[in-house]
């Protein structure tokens, strides 16, 4: 059997499709939230497919599980009108409402979503083919995220909760909501990484447009009501479709406040330019990234190998920090490359559900003769393919190539392959490596595999200047939530954490008078009789 026939037996056949993870129904949404309703829409649909294929007679065909609107400007506006009205420039109630309140709100949502969790998963490895460990550790990690935020909000209050003095001036300090927030996600992560900007933005007393990405739309379904149920009307707003026909003109209105995007640069940059009032604008962007990996001579290629493995090709390298280029010194190089080949060749191929697989179907368009395009011509070029079951594809699923030795004239070397591809490059000296990235146009993260702490030293402090995260003998990863996850160049704009999340969504923000008998009667007064939800010092416990 040939190997691409090896990857088609693959796909299942329906009826080879556990129970548990059948879709009972094809998924039909016409529903969209605007102004708190859930309306329906009977205009144009999209098609949704499957990355997972199913076998007839032989042939696999993607799956097609549902359709969702193709909204127009007209429902778009109307979303962005009940945002800018929820809002109502900062007398709205939402941007109003007392802290603890908007907690409860979020608190409300998060117990209507965890009710969804099934449901959630099975629509992650339907629409986007995560495996099922995956899936559900995006679920989990998501929860975590929105109640670690609330924590986090707790405690910025708390600390905001006192009066300063300075140079005879009282003030109090706080943080306040920007406006109207446009949050768009990244497929890879749809749920994750729009929440890390959604729920932040919520929960500081901005309005929101959501649109999700555009593979990993339907997953979102089942949150609908939640987002209902949960929050005053207009705070929430979804709307669905071509990106130029509902975002180009929520742009364009220059009523946007905060633009969250995680996606390309190219399209961010589109999508800020559309922007009448760039000053009015502020921008929240996780971008693309070709995270690379620089092994000394001196790592136990083994325990190496295994952590470039997950860094390079868990859920098939579908990663913005995914390590996309790897630097191997050369005395060491055939040997990493014969143990990391060897690692890569014992990974299990399959659908999302199987028990041990990580080798998936990819969600997108044409994404296997793109990843076959770049094999070819770094083929062409002098590389080889080092693993023995690599470079080929079958429909959605691409067994991972290792490619070894890439130089620069490859188109690998340059391309975030996002996908699974790993070029390799011996080095001589760590020069090599560093005028990488500094010539590369992104900056987001590296790791660093060695033992001595001299040479490790001599790497991080310039590489701290070029990128935003060096890892030692650890792949590049986001999480911890708690940490920084930031980029320079093309590879991000503002820094998100659970903490700086909610500073990226607000403005400091003070009310200041100075210290004269009349202002300190008005202001105890208006503690006392608690007359504002600003200018209070109630402590949330
Ligand atoms: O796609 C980019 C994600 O932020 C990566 O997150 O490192 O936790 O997989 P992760």
């Amino acid at each position: 059997m040939s190997k691409k026939d090896s990857l088609t037996e693959l796909f299942p056949k329906e009826s080879d499709i556990p129970k548990e993870f059948q879709l009972s129904e094809e998924l039909i949404q016409t529903e969209y939230l605007i102004n708190g309703e859930i309306r329906y829409w009977d205009g144009a649909l999209e098609t949704v497919y499957s990355p997972v294929c199913t076998l007839k007679r032989k042939k696999a065909t993607q799956k097609e599980i549902g359709k969702y609107p193709l909204l127009t400007e007209k429902e778009s506006l109307e979303a962005l009108e009940a945002a800018v009205n929820a809002y109502d420039h900062g007398k709205g109630l939402w941007p109003t409402m007392p802290i603890s309140k908007r907690i409860e709100h979020v608190e409300r949502f998060l117990y209507f979503m965890q009710q969804q969790r099934d449901e959630v998963i099975k629509l992650l490895m339907w629409e986007i083919g995560k495996n099922l460990a995956d899936s559900q550790k995006e679920f989990d990690r998501t929860v975590i995220y929105v109640k670690e935020t609330i924590d986090a909000l707790k405690d910025l209050d708390r600390k905001s909760s006192r009066f300063e003095i300075e140079d005879g001036v009282i003030a109090q300090i706080r943080r306040a909501p920007l406006g109207v927030v446009l949050c768009m996600g990244p497929f890879n992560y749809p749920l994750n990484e729009t929440f890390t900007t959604l729920i932040p933005a919520i929960i500081m007393g901005n309005t929101v447009i959501f649109k999700p990405p555009k593979l990993g739309v339907l997953l979102h379904r089942p949150l609908l009501e939640a987002f209902q149920k949960a929050f005053p009307k207009g705070v929430v707003n979804t709307v669905y479709g071509d990106g130029r026909t509902v975002v180009g003109p929520l742009m364009e209105s220059g009523k946007i406040d905060v633009l969250a995007f995680i996606g390309s640069s190219k399209v961010a940059n589109i999508l800020e330019k559309q922007h009448p009032k760039l000053n009015r604008l502020r921008t929240v962007f996780g971008l693309e990234a070709k995270n690379p990996a620089i092994i000394m001579s001196d790592v136990d290629i083994e325990a190496t190998a295994k952590e470039v493995l997950l860094g390079s090709l868990s859920y098939n390298g579908q990663r913005c920090t995914a390590l996309k280029i790897i630097f191997v010194q050369e005395d060491i190089a055939d040997s990493f490359v014969k143990k990391f080949s060897e690692l890569v060749d014992g990974l299990k191929a399959g659908m999302p559900w199987e028990e041990g697989v990580k080798i998936t179907p990819l969600p997108e368009w044409k994404k296997r003769d793109y990843l076959l395009s770049l094999v070819d011509d770094a083929e062409k070029l002098g590389a080889s393919i080092a693993n023995t079951k690599g470079g080929f594809g079958s429909e959605t699923l691409f067994f991972p190539a290792v490619l070894y030795p890439v130089t620069k004239d490859m188109k690998v070397f340059h391309e975030e392959q996002f996908g699974p591809v790993v070029p390799i490059i011996p080095f001589k000296k760590v020069e090599e490596p560093l005028q990488y990235i500094i010539d590369a146009p992104y900056g987001q993260q590296v790791s660093i595999f060695g033992n001595d702490e001299i040479e490790i030293a001599k790497l991080i402090d310039p590489l701290v200047n070029q990128v935003c995260r060096v890892n030692i003998n650890s792949q590049c990863q986001r999480g911890p939530d708690a940490y920084p996850f930031s980029g320079r160049k093309d590879s991000a704009e503002g820094t998100l954490s659970i903490s700086d999340a909610l500073r990226v969504f607000s403005i400091r923000t003070l009310v200041a008078a100075k210290n004269t008998t009349q202002n300190k009667t008005i202001i105890s007064n208006i503690l006392h009789q608690n007359r504002s939800n600003f200018l209070s010092t109630d402590f949330i416990f």
